[in-house]
């Protein structure tokens, strides 16, 4: 993944860190210095979330130590994946660990955000390779911490056969524990939870009422790149900047008794932000950007300026907004008729995959956040109904939506893998939607805004880097992208044929 630098590398270490020392200072300057970043746009989960995870420092981990780090990212990095590579690009170029805040100890359990967010697997986590860190580590890893790595903090790691059973959630899945409060005013009470780690049910590390203490749920960690293109930061939305969201994860994840500095938080930032990933190569059909195709991160790059909020929104909420188009991606037309070279077939397959995407009609129903807000029962769509910026596939503008991931019970998904999830059920006590029950595994957006209409809203995220990040959708419930083609089949009664299908997991597979 990476190489020793040598004294020219060195030199050019030195370069950078004046150059991003500098650019720190410029950052701070412009959005005000002497107030810590964070603070100026604090949200009002952080301080009860905050206090929870610092609480659970009564459970003590067994293992410590710090998180293995590569000494240099490079400008361009090309990491193996099950379906070929993912490459990260970062136009501004290489960036040394050792002294950038990204890769830092800025917490008290040895964890970084590197622990979390690593480019090999788009920066976050697949289900696989945390298994090997378990397996290569004996559980040490600094991902393998008690406070939100364990399926509860006050499970028991004491033998090598408890710390598997613990952590099984992030070995199996890639899950991450998130424990948020129950806002002030909610809407719903939580009249019932099936908890198989009996998290939610101790007061000690949960639910105090029915209304008030900490609703533990698991979720996959987001990628740390792309991220010019957000609209909406985090699966609920619930942080305002990157700036809050570093200092929230250093303060949560890595347990730190002091918040990170202006320019720390100001460094993060720009590390991450200077990322770009995407599918590079693919087993079957070679280099993404041959032949006239524009696959990978470099071409991904170039669309940033392209961006804007609302740049392509579907429902025509932003004044700026141009006329929508479902023509989501253009990445691989090139192929559909790509001539007697090699890889012919593959690359035909992934540009019908992307065809598939931009042009099968979806008749979406039932999905709170479109139907409910557009009063309609069947709104005609497409992937890109939900998925609208251009070559990345985020949706443009935030729209929190409940497509039926966090469905538990008779509504559960069949397609999807809900095993060793919590199940909450959620009486709406107040509001328009008062009466209503819910069974689900993650209140979503609701455990923020509080409100009923948010239960089991989720944000769409980017779609890029995918092949390299298994397993997909907020819970990882869907172990394949067959399993996520096959949901939205079922879900949408699309009725793809078995071609069709293929196709478009090829096309996804080379996001
Ligand atoms: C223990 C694992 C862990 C650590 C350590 C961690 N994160 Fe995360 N990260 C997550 C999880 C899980 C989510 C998604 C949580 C959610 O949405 O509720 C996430 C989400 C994010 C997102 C949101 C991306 C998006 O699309 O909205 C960013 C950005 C991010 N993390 C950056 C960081 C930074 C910066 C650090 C270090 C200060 C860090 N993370 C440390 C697990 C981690
Ligand atoms: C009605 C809106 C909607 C439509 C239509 C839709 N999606 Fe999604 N998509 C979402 C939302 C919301 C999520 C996140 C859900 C969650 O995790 O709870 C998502 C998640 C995904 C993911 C998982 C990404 C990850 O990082 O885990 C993939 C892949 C995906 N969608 C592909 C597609 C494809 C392909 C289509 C068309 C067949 C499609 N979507 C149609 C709303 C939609």
């Amino acid at each position: 993944m990476s190489s020793c630098p040598d004294a020219a590398t060195a030199r050019y270490a030195s370069h950078v860190l004046r150059l991003a020392v500098l650019e720190a200072a410029l950052i701070s300057l412009a959005w005000g210095t002497l107030r810590p970043a964070a603070a100026q746009d604090a949200p009002a989960f952080a301080p009860g979330m905050i206090s929870h995870m610092q609480n659970m420092e009564q459970f003590k981990d067994v293992d410590h130590g710090l998180q293995p780090t590569p000494p240099v990212i490079p400008r361009f990095e090309v990491d193996p994946d099950p379906s070929g590579a993912v490459a990260t690009f970062q136009p501004n170029g290489a960036t040394f660990t050792f002294n950038n805040a990204f890769f830092q100890n800025l917490g008290t359990n040895g964890r970084t955000c590197f622990t979390c967010h690593q480019p090999q697997t788009g920066w976050t986590v697949s289900a696989a390779s945390v298994a090997e860190r378990f397996v290569a580590s004996g559980g040490s890893d600094p991902i393998f911490r008690i406070v939100d790595g364990a399926t509860c903090p006050s499970d028991d790691v004491s033998t090598p056969a408890a710390k598997q059973a613990a952590y099984k959630l992030l070995t199996e899945k890639g899950l991450i524990r998130i424990g948020l409060p129950l806002p002030a005013g909610v809407q719903f009470a939580v009249t019932a939870v099936d908890d198989p780690y009996d998290c939610n049910t101790n007061p000690v590390t949960g639910l105090t009422s029915t209304t008030t203490g900490i609703v533990s749920t698991y979720r996959r960690p987001l990628p740390a790149t792309n991220l010019g293109f957000l609209s909406t930061i985090m699966w609920d939305g619930r942080e305002p900047s990157l700036t809050s969201q570093a200092n929230d994860a250093t303060l949560g994840h890595a347990q730190a008794a002091t918040p990170p500095s202006a320019a720390q938080l100001a460094e993060i930032v720009a590390f991450e932000s200077g990322l770009f990933t995407a599918q590079d190569i693919d087993n079957q059909a070679g280099y993404l950007a041959a032949a006239g195709a524009t696959g990978g991160p470099v071409a991904l790059s170039l669309q940033l300026p392209n961006f804007f909020i609302g740049v392509n929104d579907p429902f025509g909420n932003n004044p700026t907004h141009a006329s929508f188009t479902s023509q989501i991606f253009d990445l691989f037309q090139p192929w559909l008729a790509s001539g007697p070279v090699g890889y012919v077939a593959a690359r035909e397959s992934i540009a019908r995959g992307e065809e598939v995407f931009n042009n099968t009609v979806i008749s979406i129903t039932g999905v709170a956040g479109i139907n409910d807000v557009l009063n309609v029962q069947t709104f005609s769509g497409s992937c890109g109904t939900c998925h609208d910026t251009p070559n990345v596939g985020n949706h443009s503008v935030k729209a929190p939506l409940d497509i039926g991931i966090a469905d538990a019970g008779a509504k559960a998904p069949p397609v999807l893998d809900i095993s060793g999830l919590p199940v909450f059920t959620l009486k709406c006590m107040a509001g328009p939607l008062a009466g209503n029950v819910y069974q689900v595994t993650d209140p979503g957006r609701a455990t923020i805004s509080g409100l009923c209409q948010d239960i089991g809203k989720l944000k769409g995220p980017i779609l890029r880097g995918l092949a390299s990040r298994a397993p997909y959708f907020h819970n990882g419930s869907a172990a394949t992208l067959t399993d996520v083609v096959n949901f939205y089949d079922q879900r949408f009664k699309i009725g793809f044929t078995d071609q069709e299908k293929t196709d478009l997991v090829n096309f996804l597979n080379s996001l």
